[in-house]
């Protein structure tokens, strides 16, 4: 749900200048505005269009068609068509995006690494458990953190739990060894690959695929629904569900852009963002269960089930990155995101 606040942020003088003008010229030729919508949001992302983020961001873009009419123009740019992972965050500060929805794990490169809690490894056991701590005041106080580096944090939107993909099975540390394997801008995934023994290289989305195929790296951990898309499975075709680590989005936008719509627009684009997000939740595990039946049935690839002792080992090799995000961050935040657990 996107907060109260976010929807009644004040405007900027320029704005209601720009505004009154509009007006004006809109009185003149009601023809022109129907051509030319009054704002423009670009909505870029790094994933294919069928995942939980694609389809979120398609289902936000029609709501504003549907109900701006006209009014608000949507663009959404999938797979890193617009901007990637290394520079999308810096086009939003600049105004030439207006929306994104990195993954949580892509915020603490970008200066707020409160989020790279949720890349702890078990953290969370399921999505119900993820959504007691963003749906809550956990999750709240971190979208507010944005604000720090000029970002909005608009809401909180799951993808699922990742799984690892190789040449062969990854069940024990042992399997790790020595491999490179591609992770996301995140310590603690960094972390947590060299406490397997594997040896992290931090890639931007739009790379990993080119990089799996050449051989620069040898793994990755995605949830199925990016593995799918992201035809991973001629390069990695073993694919271990180890279900140890969540991946979710926070949708940001430029504040400015935000300040500078009209209060009606800022109450619409923020009313059809939180049905999207309603609709992108809904769907994660839908795509996620659909993703693991298509893969099922994917010749060359092999699917292997971590068993419970092997989460176990698993886990208890992992237990360094924990330490590292408890140095770094000091307790507070984790004992936070615990008590939410607990209070469930
Ligand atoms: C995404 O789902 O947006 C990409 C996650 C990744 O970089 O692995």
């Amino acid at each position: 749900m996107v907060a109260a606040w976010i929807t009644a942020l004040p405007r900027s003088p320029r704005v209601l200048r720009r505004t009154a003008l509009g007006a004006l010229l809109g009185a003149a030729s009601g023809l022109a505005r129907a051509a030319k919508p009054a704002v423009l949001l670009r909505f870029s992302h790094v994933v294919a269009p069928d995942t939980p983020k694609g389809q979120m961001a398609l289902r936000f873009q029609a709501l504003v068609h549907e109900r701006a009419e006209g009014r608000i123009r949507v663009e959404v740019f999938p797979d890193s068509q617009l901007w990637g992972d290394d520079d999308e965050m810096e086009a939003l500060r600049l105004g030439a995006v207006e929306m994104l929805a990195p993954s949580l794990s892509k915020f603490g490169n970008a200066g707020v690494p409160e989020f790279e809690v949720f890349d702890l490894p078990y953290l969370f056991a399921d999505l119900a458990q993820v959504r007691r701590v963003t749906q809550g005041a956990v999750g709240r106080g971190l979208l507010q953190r944005l604000g720090r580096q000029q970002m909005l944090g608009l809401g909180f939107l799951d993808n699922g739990f990742k799984q690892m993909s190789a040449t062969r099975a990854l069940r024990t540390p042992a399997d790790f060894k020595g491999l490179r394997v591609r992770v996301q801008a995140s310590r603690v995934l960094a972390a947590q690959m060299r406490a397997l023994g594997a040896r992290p290289v931090v890639l931007p989305f739009g790379e990993t695929q080119r990089a799996l195929a050449s051989g620069v790296v040898d793994a990755a951990e995605n949830p199925l629904s990016n593995y799918l898309t992201q035809g991973l499975a001629p390069w990695q075709p073993h694919v271990t569900l180890t279900q140890h680590g969540y991946l979710g989005y926070a949708v940001v936008s430029n504040p400015r852009f935000w300040a500078s719509l009209a209060p009606a627009d800022r109450a619409l684009l923020g009313s059809a963002l939180t049905d999207a997000l309603a609709h992108g939740n809904r769907l994660s595990a839908a795509l996620d269960k659909q993703a693991l039946a298509t893969l099922r049935r994917t010749p060359g690839v092999m699917l292997h089930q971590s068993g419970a002792a092997e989460r176990a080992v698993l886990r208890r090799a992992v237990q360094p990155a924990w330490d590292g995000l408890r140095r770094s961050l000091g307790p507070k935040l984790l004992d936070e995101v615990q008590d939410a657990l607990a209070a469930g």
